[in-house]
């Protein structure tokens, strides 16, 4: 057994993967042959036909050709995305790959030199993120902690709503999620900061929630969490795409989650689709499992 499983390793470290042999230390391999052995896995990408066969039904969140990055620098090389109303895509791929920039581009923060972004057959591409929040049913849930700490659970709440035209309009939509979320309503009055990590990731998933977006982009929702919040994490977004019928496209470190949870799962490297599957399908790929899944 490995001592340093991927999924309770933060991004951004040097980590090792275990390789598909007996596990031993002789068939770790370092977070740069990953990523080599990612390009070449790259090299022939799924076709456009493969991503859209993909996509249950007519896209709902349709990406085409997109290219797009951060200043000057271009990070995502002609990306395709498609996903279908309800469904769920999760991206994977070695630190850098361009995964986070996705979301970043879709909810409007990155600068898109090339190709389309459409929701619901609307072109979205150059709407800034207040007005795809508002108009368009996007959310963005952050990689990043994001709650604000010195203020309550209810005002948090109440700040998922700083859109809309009547404060009044927020504070009824936080009601609504506190009786979905009981868990946060018995806090309501209590600072941010004294949540525990579970706690704070369910307010800023409630908070996303307060605008009743269609469409949630949830970037890394395991972080940093324990397991047993973890799985109350994905139970929660389970409930929103099956019972809500949201759709949701995330990133997630802890790919063998991530690939369980997703309807569709695309492995990104250097800002371009490698390889692209159903969720259950990659992972049962062998590449995947040993590149990504820890053997
Ligand atoms: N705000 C930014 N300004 C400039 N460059 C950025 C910014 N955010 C990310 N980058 C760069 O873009 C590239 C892709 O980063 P991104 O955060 O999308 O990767 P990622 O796949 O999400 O990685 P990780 O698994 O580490 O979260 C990296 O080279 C990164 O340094
Ligand atoms: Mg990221």
């Amino acid at each position: 057994m490995s001592d340093d499983p991927p999924e309770q390793r933060p991004p951004g470290t040097r980590g090792r993967l275990r390789g598909d042999g007996a596990g031993s230390v002789d068939t770790v391999i370092s977070v740069d042959d990953v990523t080599r052995e990612a390009e070449r896995l790259a090299a022939e990408g799924p076709s456009r036909d493969e991503i859209a066969a993909l996509a249950a039904g007519t896209p709902f969140l349709y990406i085409d050709g997109l290219v797009a990055g951060y200043g000057k620098m271009e990070i995502l090389h002609q990306l395709d995305l498609q996903v279908g109303k309800g469904q769920s895509l999760c991206l994977i791929g070695p630190n850098g790959a361009g995964k986070s920039t996705v979301l970043h581009s879709i909810y409007g923060f990155t600068n898109i030199t090339g190709g389309t972004i459409s929701v619901d057959g609307r072109d979205i591409t150059r709407l800034g993120p207040n007005a795809k929040l508002r108009d368009a049913g996007v959310a963005y849930i952050l990689q990043d902690n994001s709650v604000f700490p010195d203020m309550t659970v209810e005002e948090n709440l109440w700040m998922g709503g700083y859109l809309m035209d009547q404060p009044a309009k927020a504070k009824q939509a936080a009601e609504q999620v506190f009786d979905r979320y009981t868990r946060l309503a018995e806090r309501r009055h209590q600072l941010a900061r004294v949540l525990s990590g579970g706690e704070r990731r369910l307010l800023e998933i409630s908070r996303a929630l307060v605008m009743n977006p269609e469409i949630l982009l949830v970037d890394e929702p395991s972080i940093g969490l324990e397991p047993r919040y973890i799985d109350m994490v994905f139970e929660i977004l389970h409930d929103l795409q099956h019972v809500d019928g949201k759709t949701i496209v995330m990133v997630e470190q802890n790919a063998k989650k991530g690939l369980e949870f997703s309807d569709i799962g695309y492995v990104l490297v250097s800002g371009q689709v490698a390889m692209a599957g159903k969720g259950s399908e990659l992972l049962e790929n062998p590449d995947v499992g040993r590149l990504f899944l820890g053997g």
